[in-house]
């Protein structure tokens, strides 16, 4: 069977390819009762025909980076995503068929992403404020973004609906996050997304097939084909503190000088992370960066059974695991697209920062919270050691590194530089399926039967 090329006049933007521009405004609007959410869909409505597809980004791409348009006026682009609780109140006989999307953030926060922090403290979807439409602004001229993000939120308060967040975030010099390392290298490609090998787009979006060749699966039960084309957002707000990364290297690296001379901070930190900060992978026999200007994405760890050069506990290794002789069956990958937020520590040490972390994916129980849940937070697999950069067991945390002299338990002391403080999972919708959802939105069958979506999923799953 061959498969359905992938509709790129339909698809948002941000999910394949991503936006990847320099400045990118979140604005989160809360729609909770029936008739912010009717107007909530009045106003998704007028904002459908701007919403960016794959196929806006690939056409002006050039155009974004020289920031001119033929028009002369600078790109912006827009994505979209919507809560649960909406698309019920639109479709309530349509559900997606994934237990972490229908039980909400809030819900599985503590048990499976072992989130401790408090919700209703939330910066981002706290219960009080929560999220039922985000919306990203994205552009790289910061003046022409903050103009188009202030002229949305003035026609969204206009009409009705509560602006419950809103943040900027920034690209980094040299695209790296906080603590200095560079970010979003490694993507999976998708097949078909210009590309002969890579990912079935089913993994990353409702409609196609998982695997090539396949049947799409049964991740929606859709009469009116509102999720065709869609896929599934998890944000995360994460602050970082990165002078306490950068105390604990220091520290550590200072106090293990016996059993390894001349380890560095940075070095210390690149194998926490499992790249150097350029976002060189790590190699046998390095002592410092090789500062890579293209960052290699092509290695495996064949030949690093052991983690001698990649220890286990290496965040990119504990996200994923790559091929190996001790394979993991199967790497659920999803498409990040988030960005950091706050200045540089060096610049203004004294205010928040982190990264609005961001990615699409099929199916969220399947992907981002088994990766995280299973992996990240594991110490067991799917190497032995926890990831000291970004898991979440509080209690003392420790991974295996390589010295040469022999193995050293680096633990990290029950210390923790990433604070989460908030987020949501959402649906992205395809731009007709969203155009549909809009629709159909205001029908009085719709309203009266919103209720009735919790009961029918919980029998599906
Ligand atoms: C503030 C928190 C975080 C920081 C500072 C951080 C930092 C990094 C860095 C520096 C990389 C290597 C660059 C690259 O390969 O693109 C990376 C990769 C990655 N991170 Fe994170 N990360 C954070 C949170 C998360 C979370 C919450 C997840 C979700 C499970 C995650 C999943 C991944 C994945 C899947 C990769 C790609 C690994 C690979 O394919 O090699 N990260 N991260």
């Amino acid at each position: 069977m061959s498969d359905r090329p992938l509709a790129f006049d339909d698809i948002q933007g941000d999910i394949l390819g991503g936006f990847n521009t320099d400045v990118q405004i979140l604005l989160g609007f809360g729609a909770t009762e029936d008739t912010g959410r009717a107007a909530a869909f009045a106003w998704l409505a007028a904002l459908a025909p701007d919403i960016t597809s794959v196929a806006d980004v690939r056409l002006n791409r050039t155009a974004m980076k020289t920031h001119e348009t033929c028009a002369g006026a600078t790109p912006i682009w827009l994505a979209v995503a919507l809560s649960k609780a909406l698309l019920g109140f639109a479709v309530p006989d349509v559900l997606i068929l994934d237990q972490a999307f229908h039980d909400g953030m809030i819900d599985g926060a503590a048990s499976s992403l072992g989130d401790r922090s408090n919700p209703d403290e939330w910066v981002a979807g706290a219960p009080s404020r929560p999220i039922d439409i985000l919306l990203k602004v994205a552009g790289n001229d910061p003046g022409a973004v903050t103009a188009r993000a202030e002229a949305l939120l003035d026609d969204a308060l206009s009409r009705g609906l509560t602006l419950t967040y809103r943040e900027r975030g920034d690209r980094l010099p040299g695209d790296i996050e906080h603590f200095g390392f560079r970010d979003h290298i490694s993507q999976p490609e998708v097949l078909g997304d210009g590309t002969a090998g890579g990912h079935a787009p089913g993994r990353f979006l409702f409609g196609y097939p998982r695997d090539p060749g396949g049947r799409p699966p049964a991740l929606t039960v859709d009469p009116h084909g509102v999720t065709d084309n869609g896929s599934l957002l998890v944000f995360r707000r994460l602050v970082q503190d990165v002078q306490a990364f950068r105390r604990f290297t220091a520290e550590r690296a200072a106090s293990l000088q016996a059993a390894w001379p001349g380890l560095t901070a940075d070095h210390l930190a690149a194998l926490i992370v499992g790249r150097w900060p350029s976002g060189a992978p790590l190699a046998a026999g390095q002592r410092a960066d090789p500062r890579a200007t293209d960052p290699d994405d092509s290695f495996d760890f064949f030949g690093d059974d052991d983690g001698m050069v990649c220890p286990f506990g290496a965040h990119i290794r504990k996200v994923n695991p790559r091929k190996g002789s001790s394979d993991v069956v199967e790497v659920p990958r999803m498409l990040r697209r988030g960005i950091p937020f706050g200045p540089l520590f060096d610049e203004n040490p004294t205010v928040e920062r982190g990264l609005l972390f961001l990615a699409y994916q099929a199916s969220i129980t399947g992907t981002f919270l088994f990766v995280s849940s299973r992996w990240m937070n594991s110490g067991k697999s799917p190497g032995k050691g926890d990831d000291l950069l970004v898991g979440r067991p509080f209690d003392d945390r420790a991974m295996l590194i390589h010295g040469p002299n022999g193995p050293i338990e680096l633990r990290s002391g029950g210390l923790q530089w990433i604070r989460p403080t908030g987020g949501v999972y959402l649906f992205a919708p395809g731009i007709a399926g969203l155009k549909k959802l809009c629709a159909i939105t205001g029908s009085p069958a719709s309203i009266a039967t919103s209720d009735r979506c919790d009961a029918e999923v919980a029998a599906f799953l």
